[in-house]
């Protein structure tokens, strides 16, 4: 057995001892998915003491939505410490505090095995943003981490600008989730500037924030201008209107780096609506690479909605992959669905 789905099933903790020991006995599972199974700490600490065993295979984990709380989460950074076979893994909506993802980052700066980790929906108290402040020195060290999940981590300004002034300095951070913060326009602006160095970063998501439209025009400028390698782009409800709506527009038909951009939930007027009908109809945005769909009603220019695609960009969808490793066929719906998509 490769790969095991046991999400949704009521495990609880009696069930992790159960899953523990299958994987200290079994040499050959690289994919577990634990999601909401009512898993405390109890459940965390065995699952997360099987992983420390240097003979593990264990390739993709998820806990998402297991309250196993900060101390749990404290398990699974002792577990980071010791170089192990994980490449991805799922902390989502654990309830994780601020001790355990300050450790979390700590640890990420020597392990080189993670390359995706989604850290979201952690309970944070702190005003101070310390969090952001450890993971964003993590990511001048880490040169191994391609995925970076940071949902609702309550970030602002201060948060964006200190990701922004060391991902300058990192060639590796493929992925960047910081959907559902609190960024305005001034973080964005930081981000912007980030856009305009030669990084590595190829996907960011800034959903749900509130940049408006002085935020998506320092986006478009940078994107416009000096974006070389960029290739997609979220801003979903982020309050942004007409004029930085078609700004982004125009920075797409100048330059053609940036490939996909999801814009839903934004305030769409007739000249954001024309503009993204003739990106589209043009052939410039393919209509796979975004979330809204042009018609014509009356002669004048709509847009729908369409099922948001940033999914397909996961660390672990296929399609993501350089080579044919081995746990490709398991996973999220997600997935088999971006790879139906695909064929
Ligand atoms: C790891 O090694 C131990 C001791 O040799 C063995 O009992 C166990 O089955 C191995 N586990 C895996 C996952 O290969
Ligand atoms: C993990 O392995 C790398 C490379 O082999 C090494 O540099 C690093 O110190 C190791 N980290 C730990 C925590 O053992
Ligand atoms: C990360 O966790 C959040 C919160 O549970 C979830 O909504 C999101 O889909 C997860 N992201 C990934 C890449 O799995
Ligand atoms: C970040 O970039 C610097 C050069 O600017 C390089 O020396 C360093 O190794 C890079 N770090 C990572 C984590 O990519
Ligand atoms: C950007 O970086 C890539 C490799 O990281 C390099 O191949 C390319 O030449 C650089 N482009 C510019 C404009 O510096
Ligand atoms: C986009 O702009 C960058 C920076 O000016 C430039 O290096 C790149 O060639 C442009 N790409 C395209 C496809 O226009």
């Amino acid at each position: 057995i490769q790969g095991l789905d046991l999400r949704y099933n009521k495990l609880t903790d009696k069930g992790a001892e159960f899953v523990s020991n299958f994987l200290q006995e079994n040499a050959d599972l690289c994919y577990l998915n634990l999601m909401c199974n009512d898993i405390t700490t109890i459940g965390a600490e065995v699952i997360a003491k099987a992983l420390h065993q240097w003979n593990q295979t264990l390739k993709q984990l998820r806990m998402n939505g297991n309250k196993i709380g900060n101390k749990g989460g404290m398990y699974f950074a002792a577990m980071l410490q010791v170089n192990s076979s994980l490449e991805e893994l799922d902390l989502g909506d654990c309830d994780l505090g601020t001790q355990s993802v300050v450790a979390l980052s700590t640890v990420l700066n020597n392990n080189v095995a993670i390359k995706s980790i989604n850290l979201s929906r952690p309970l944070l108290f702190s005003q101070q943003e310390e969090t952001t402040v450890h993971l964003a020195k993590m990511l001048k060290v880490n040169k191994h981490l391609e995925e970076l999940h940071l949902e609702k981590h309550d970030m602002k300004e201060f948060g964006a600008e200190r990701l922004s002034e060391t991902l300058v300095e990192n060639f590796t951070l493929r992925y960047l989730d910081l959907s559902c913060n609190r960024i305005t326009r001034d973080g964005t602006k930081c981000l912007a500037q980030l856009l305009k160095h030669n990084t590595s970063l190829e996907i960011l998501d800034l959903s749900a924030n509130r940049i408006e439209d002085d935020g998506a025009l320092y986006l478009s400028e940078a994107i416009a201008f000096h974006n070389t390698n960029l290739k997609a782009l979220a801003v979903l409800s982020n309050n942004i209107g007409g004029k930085g709506l078609v700004a982004l527009a125009d920075a797409m038909k100048r330059n053609t780096t940036l490939a996909c951009i999801y814009i839903w939930g934004n305030k769409f007027d007739e000249a954001t609506c024309s503009a993204f009908l003739e990106l589209i109809h043009s052939g410039r945005l393919k209509q796979d690479h975004t979330d809204v769909r042009p018609y014509v009603v009356d002669g004048h220019a709509c847009l729908a909605e369409l099922f948001h695609g940033l999914r397909k960009h996961y660390y672990w969808t296929p399609s993501s992959r350089q080579d044919g490793e081995l746990c490709s066929n398991y996973g999220l719906t997600v997935r088999a669905k971006s790879s139906e998509s695909k064929k």
